[in-house]
């Protein structure tokens, strides 16, 4: 049995809106992520994709403790570890497969594994796990896919990314199997570019109002 599935529920349904930031200059990490939390985020998402990512998570940690700060694009045990050592509450990853969920469980890091059919669901609600990333949600069918699952499986919740914006986040969030939408709209290369930090709190504080708890 997999555990840590019921605190990674309890931070996403408080969340609602899950920023997915791939960050591109560590001195950006904790003014962007201390502008979110001022905007009413919760949890961010910081992915692996930038090679001063890990040092970003643990930056935000320390710095920005009012976040909850989940690793992203964790694909395999050198992530799970990474993420780890640098503090992550959690992690997610698009996909999963055994070994890296064998691998957190053993670091003992809390992971939202990647799902996108009903198979996979029901696989590892085998190992004890009800909360997924649904990836990429657009893609794979969006909205009427998890309403499609709601019905077989209605205490299986889904966090929906990948295409996911202030267009549909509503419809996202008033499904019953819906924990949180999670993307990369609220947070763009202009704000990076021109650290615009300001314009992303208000973005922020605009989004959570509209789609917030
Ligand atoms: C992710 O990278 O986890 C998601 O794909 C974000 O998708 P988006 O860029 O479409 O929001």
């Amino acid at each position: 049995m997999y555990s840590g599935s019921s605190k990674i529920r309890e931070w996403c349904s408080s969340a609602k809106i899950i920023p997915v930031l791939s960050i591109p200059r560590l001195e950006h990490a904790v003014p962007l992520a201390t502008a979110l939390a001022a905007g009413g985020i919760r949890v961010v998402e910081i992915t692996l994709r930038s090679q001063c990512a890990a040092k970003a998570i643990a930056q935000v940690r320390e710095q920005v403790p009012e976040l909850i700060v989940a690793a992203g694009t964790v694909l395999d045990q050198s992530d799970v570890i990474t993420a780890k050592e640098h503090g992550a509450h959690f992690a997610f990853s698009p996909g999963s497969t055994l070994r890296l969920m064998d691998v957190a469980y053993d670091v003992s890091l809390p992971i939202m594994p990647g799902v996108a059919t009903a198979s996979e669901a029901m696989e590892w609600g085998e190992y004890g796990i009800d909360a997924f990333k649904f990836f990429p949600a657009e893609q794979m069918g969006g909205v009427a896919t998890l309403k499609a699952f709601y019905a077989p499986m209605p205490k299986v919740h889904f966090c929906p990314t990948g295409g996911v914006s202030t267009a549909n986040a509503r419809q996202y969030l008033d499904l019953p199997n819906v924990l949180c939408v999670g993307g990369s709209w609220l947070v763009c290369e202009q704000h990076y570019a021109n650290q615009n930090w300001a314009e992303v709190t208000e973005l922020a504080q605009r989004a959570m109002a509209l789609l917030g708890p």
